[in-house]
């Protein structure tokens, strides 16, 4: 009984000490400069405004850093952006700070 309760509070400190790491090395500025040269026609086409409701909708499916960045790198392959990994990491970082805000 005790195992089944602390599995998910380490899943939980596995999951923060992932979100750090991921995003530890993007520069937040940087990624902010690439999401809006790259990114925010499609998603202003689908939700209207700045587009960036789309990372704040209810319905949103993403929630995980691991889901975030996978998220971001399909997106970089649809919008043919381009983007090395490090540039994917950079964006990573501004969207988790501004809108996702995994720990
Ligand atoms: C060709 C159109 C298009 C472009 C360009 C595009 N996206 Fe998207 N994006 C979408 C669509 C469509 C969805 C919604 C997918 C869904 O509902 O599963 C989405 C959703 C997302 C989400 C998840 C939102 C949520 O639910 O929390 C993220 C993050 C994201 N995009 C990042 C990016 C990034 C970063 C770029 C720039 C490289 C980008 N997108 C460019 C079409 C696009």
């Amino acid at each position: 009984m005790r195992t089944l309760l602390t599995l998910p509070l380490l899943f939980c400190l596995a999951a923060s000490a992932n979100a750090a790491d991921l995003f530890a090395k993007g520069d937040a500025k940087i990624g902010k400069t690439l999401h809006d040269k790259s990114c925010v026609s499609c998603h202003t086409s689908m939700v209207g405004g700045d587009g960036t409701a789309v990372y704040n909708r209810m319905e949103r499916k993403i929630k995980t850093p691991q889901k975030l960045q996978a998220q971001i790198s399909g997106c970089n392959a649809n919008a043919g952006a381009g983007w090395f990994p490090e540039d994917e990491l950079h964006v990573g970082a501004y969207l988790n700070k501004q809108f996702y805000h995994f720990k």
